[in-house]
């Protein structure tokens, strides 16, 4: 008698519950292996609060088409209730009307408490949370396979002259030195490491994020076309249109030596059962040691009629600032939290240099916004300075002095 009233309480518990579940259709582009599993652990969590999730995935590493394909769902106006959305998009949702509060979920929570200024700053539209921060990638990282570095007798580069000698070498010794994908965003990713070391961290700021016209067209910048051009020599000739993680999987299998790429390349590494410091290196890109290139992925949330799925879309927004969802998430995405008050002792050596540096450089100035993943500025200028870049990498007779012109010309046209 008292199990059946048991069994009844709970049964009539489940079904309150089930009343309440929602769906989440959440749109992304996490398709990669790391990218994959990370973004599963968010699924199961909503999944065991007994909402659905409507998997909303859109291939393509940097996250071009799948904006492109949001942008088609929102003017139609049938948005999912979260989008991968970051930086200074998130203010131009949240500018055409589209986004919704997070207000007091993020009070309930104390998120202005446990994240970083410098990240609820981007996260506010109007003085309110309309996205949630998922975690802290650092962009400027050079990854390399020390079987192939050996074999080729040459240790890892730490400047870029060093890369130059290095490559030769390694390209003498029948590998590729560098594994890249020809796509623009890719190009993006290593031209901005580029011109963090050439131009420094101040100099960075002043061209990608107050789009300093001096600086764009500057003599610096003229270095860092120069120095962008001569890794085309590195790179092999299956280059063009290539994913992102074929290119780490070069690195992983010893067909190349390194790869310039922000740490969701770690999540690749991880996914093949690779350890940091045995396996493979991790490393700064070459001559930006200390500095470090934030992106930071986030999700924003649109303003939807269903009630349940309301409730649904503050729980995961809830979901992805617990410890439980930053560690596991973090340790598959090859990222580190974005919270600060986390345990860091599952988390790898790589992973504990990404926050030691993340905390300093916040304090010596040497945290920049990536250009690259559209942190630094709005997506006309970043479109503007990928577009010269791409060209510029593309031609074989393309000359570093117009270039730099070309890319103040095409900034301030975009502005
Ligand atoms: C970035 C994104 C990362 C990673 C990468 C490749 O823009 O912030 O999380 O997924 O693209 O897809």
């Amino acid at each position: 008698m008292k199990l059946n009233k048991t069994l009844l309480t709970l049964s009539l518990l489940s079904a309150a519950n089930v009343a309440n579940a929602g769906e989440v259709e959440v749109l992304h582009w996490w398709t990669a292996g790391g990218e994959a599993k990370s973004a599963a652990v968010l699924k199961e969590m909503l999944e065991e609060q007994n909402h659905t999730w409507k998997d909303f995935a859109v291939a393509g590493g940097g996250g071009e088409s799948a904006m492109t394909v949001l942008k088609t769902r929102a003017v139609s106006g049938n948005p999912p209730s979260a989008a991968q959305i970051k930086g200074h998009d998130i203010q131009e949702w949240g500018g055409l009307g589209f986004l919704t509060s997070l207000d007091s979920t993020g009070q309930q929570e104390k998120w202005d408490d446990i994240l970083p200024s410098v990240v609820t700053k981007v996260m506010k539209f109007d003085g309110e949370y309309v996205a949630v921060p998922v975690n802290v990638h650092r962009v400027n990282w050079i990854w390399a396979n020390p079987e192939v570095l050996k074999k080729s007798g040459v240790e890892l580069p730490t400047t870029l002259d060093e890369f130059f000698v290095a490559a030769d070498k390694i390209k003498a010794a029948g590998y590729v030195p560098l594994a890249h994908g020809g796509q623009p965003w890719q190009d993006a990713t290593v031209f901005e490491a580029v011109a963090l070391d050439v131009l420094g961290s101040e100099d960075y700021n002043k061209a990608f994020v107050d789009l300093d016209m001096s600086v764009l067209s500057g003599d610096k910048m003229v270095e860092v076309f120069t120095k962008f051009k001569k890794i085309r020599d590195y790179i092999d000739s299956n280059s063009p249109g290539r994913d992102w993680n074929v290119a780490t999987s070069m690195v992983i299998n010893g067909e190349a030596a390194m790869q310039i790429m922000g740490d969701w390349a770690k999540g690749e590494f991880t996914a093949a059962g690779k350890v940091p410091g045995k396996d493979y290196i991790c490393a700064p890109a070459p001559g930006t040691d200390g500095q470090f290139t934030f992106n930071i992925d986030s999700f924003a949330f649109f303003e939807l009629s269903n009630k349940d799925n309301q409730k649904a879309q503050q729980d995961l927004a809830r979901t992805i600032l617990t410890k439980d969802f930053q560690e596991v998430f973090n340790l598959n995405k090859g990222s580190i939290p974005v919270r600060l008050d986390m345990d860091m002792s599952k988390f790898d050596q790589c992973a504990l240099d990404s926050m030691a540096t993340f905390k300093a450089s916040a304090k010596s100035g040497d945290l920049v916004p990536s250009m690259a993943h559209g942190l630094s500025t709005t997506s006309y200028a970043q479109g503007a300075i990928y577009d010269v870049v791409t060209n510029f990498f593309n031609d074989d007779s393309a000359d570093p002095k117009q270039a730099a012109q070309k890319l103040a010309k095409a900034v301030k046209a975009a502005i």
